[in-house]
């Protein structure tokens, strides 16, 4: 073997390692990578209730229970009370079973059925004299544990808004006097009035002297008088 050769051998593995080298320097440069950024991406069981899970479950509860109780499906509302029929019965003077009969229960005092032995949170209720409004069904319904700590009821809740509300439209026909729904509009006036308290007087006066002046609207009346009245 002459030195020519030996020279091809070594210019061979030299260039060898400089390619390897290079396609290396080559990728770094191409690729980066990103340390301390955490996981690639969050897992829906980790972030979702702060971000996508939490925006979808809060935006249900703004649609008001009135309005939902106006749309709701007291036939659907059975085939989802059949979640609750291995532990409470429905029919008028049936007995109660894992749970207190349900007949009549909309706008009955809480923890009030005879015979059944309530937690104690119940009867805290009952003490306070809580009774079953819609709203409070709807509350308790939607997670049993958070409406009443330590109640006997085992059951996750029913988390679909829409599914609570043909829920309570069954409940409430099983009343020979069912109780009438809350009106679909108090809630969003209420909340629309609550926010806008601060910045609502100023467009309010300022529009309620112009309906005055322009035209005598009978029905625009009360309000152009009475918004003039509070500004002085
Ligand atoms: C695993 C059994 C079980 C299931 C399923 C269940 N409940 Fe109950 N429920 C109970 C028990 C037990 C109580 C008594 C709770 C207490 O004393 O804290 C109760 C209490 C109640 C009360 C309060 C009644 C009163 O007299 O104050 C209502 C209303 C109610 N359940 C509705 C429902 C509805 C509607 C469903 C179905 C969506 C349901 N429950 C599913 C066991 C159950």
């Amino acid at each position: 073997m002459d030195s020519f050769e030996l020279n091809k051998i070594i210019g061979a593995i030299l260039g060898t390692l400089l390619f390897v080298m290079g396609v290396g320097f080559l990728a770094e440069a191409i690729y980066h990578p990103i340390v301390d950024r955490g996981p690639g991406y969050a897992l829906a069981e980790a972030e979702a209730p702060g971000e996508h899970g939490g925006a979808a479950a809060e935006a249900p509860p703004e649609v008001p229970l009135g309005v939902l109780l106006a749309s709701a499906d007291a036939t659907a509302g059975q085939a989802v009370s059949k979640k609750c029929a291995s532990c409470h019965n429905f029919g008028e003077g049936e007995a109660n079973k894992t749970g207190p009969g349900l007949y009549g229960v909309v706008g009955r005092l809480i923890g009030s059925h005879e015979g059944f032995a309530y937690s104690a949170g119940m009867e805290a209720h009952k003490a306070a004299g809580d009774v079953w409004s819609y709203e409070n069904l709807n509350a308790f319904l939607t997670a049993p544990k958070s409406f009443t700590p330590d109640t006997k009821m085992s059951f996750a809740g029913v988390k679909d808004p829409v599914e609570r509300a043909n829920l309570l439209a069954y409940l409430a026909t099983l009343s020979a006097s069912p109780v009438p729904f809350p009106p679909a509009e108090a809630d969003p006036a209420a909340a629309a009035a609550a926010p806008a308290e601060g910045a609502a007087p100023a467009p309010d006066a300022a529009a309620a002297p112009a309906d005055g002046a322009a035209a005598p609207a009978a029905t625009e009346a009360p309000a152009a008088t009475e918004a003039p009245a509070a500004s002085h």
